[in-house]
């Protein structure tokens, strides 16, 4: 069952059920658990300091985060155990923070080049703990990341610059394709890069304890051996691409949009009020439209401006009375949250709470 709305709500607005939340968190705990993974989950996908803390309880051995920003926040917040899972390059600014960082919390940072590296050690030369980190391999989705025979150079320049080289990462993008397959290929690829990596710090001297992988649409592929770390970040809330290639299914939908259907200028056609500004704009090839609509599975948003979507019905199809109020799952849900001031917690059609959304815009 998809969530239920709360009555009376102001639209548009983030809407969280707790219930589906929790089985999520507690499902992936417990799969990582039981097969022996550390799960650092990736909260750029929640931004939020009461699903931290729900992850944490859960098991979760602290968390990833993509920016500097978000590491303040949730240290801010109490999490003492941070990577930022992202080839920082720093400037003068980022410096002061990511040592005054450094010095409040277990800190670790990706790197990806030797000058990115330098740069690093000469930044936090004198912190109070030495920083550790880890080197990103590009396991085939063609971002960041060095092939595994690099990780040599960028973890020697890593050591001799005095940072503590501690391991390797990566994130398999290419995972997200329509069929199973994909997911499995890419949590191999992950494998084989990831050791192939490791292998090559070792062969340097270098103690490799953290060989971190993992995304959403990989859960479920991984076998336990080379990668002993695993950072999914959607899985807490699941959204419409997730749904289109079949990582969950709508009852593990914990987050939508609620709007307003504010015109219904046709009987194949009507208009709601939340746009790019609430849903975002991200839309993979494999996604039919710009968010879905679990009580109208049949309508599709073809159009998002920034305060619109408008959503066609195929012909014969009755569609929502103008002024009701319907949900939409975002595509891909990182992106409303960082738009979002709050998420309404809702229980039996009713807003139970309003978790501020902590490392919202922190994207610096
Ligand atoms: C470096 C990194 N790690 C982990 C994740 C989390 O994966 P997912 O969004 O599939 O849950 C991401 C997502 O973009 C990422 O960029």
């Amino acid at each position: 069952m998809a969530i239920s709305l709360p009555d009376g709500v102001a639209t548009p607005a983030l809407v969280v059920d707790p219930e589906v939340l929790d089985s999520n968190i507690s499902r992936m705990a417990e799969a990582s658990q039981s097969q022996g993974f550390v799960l650092r989950p990736h909260a750029k996908s929640h931004k939020c300091a009461q699903i931290a803390d729900r992850q944490l309880r859960a098991g979760a051995h602290g968390l990833s985060v993509a920016t500097i920003g978000e590491a303040e926040a949730f240290a801010q917040v109490g999490v003492d155990d941070l990577f930022i899972a992202y080839p920082v390059w720093l400037d003068a600014d980022k410096t002061q923070r990511l040592r005054r960082l450094a010095d409040d919390v277990a800190l670790k940072v990706g790197v990806e080049s030797v000058e990115g590296a330098r740069r690093l050690g000469k930044a936090l030369r004198g912190s109070v703990r030495r920083v550790q980190v880890l080197v990103e391999v590009d396991s085939g989705s063609h971002r960041t990341g060095v092939q595994p025979p690099a990780a040599g150079e960028v973890g020697k320049a890593a050591a001799d610059a005095g940072l503590d080289v501690v391991g390797v990462f990566t994130f398999p993008g290419h995972g997200y394709g329509h069929d199973t397959q994909a997911r499995e290929r890419a949590a191999r690829d992950e494998e084989r890069t990831l050791g192939e990596a490791a292998q090559v710090l070792r062969d340097l001297g270098l103690d490799v304890r953290v060989v971190s992988g993992g995304s959403t649409p990989t859960v479920g592929q991984w076998q336990p051996g080379t990668v002993n770390e695993l950072r999914p970040g959607v899985y807490v809330f699941n959204d419409a691409t997730q749904l289109a290639i079949g990582t969950c299914d709508v009852e593990d939908l914990a987050l939508v949009a609620a709007a307003t259907v504010i015109s219904v200028p046709a009987p194949d056609r009507f208009v709601l009020d939340v746009g790019s500004k609430v849903l975002g704009s991200d839309r993979s090839s494999w996604v039919t439209g710009h968010g879905y609509l679990p009580k109208f599975p049949q309508g599709i948003i073809t159009g998002l401006w920034e305060h619109h979507a408008v959503v066609r019905l195929p012909d014969g199809v009755r569609g929502p009375r103008l002024g009701s109020v319907v949900a939409v799952v975002p595509n891909h849900i990182c992106t409303p949250v960082n738009l979002a001031d709050e998420l309404l917690v809702v229980q039996d059609r009713e807003v139970v709470d309003r978790w501020p959304v902590t490392a919202r815009g922190a994207n610096t």
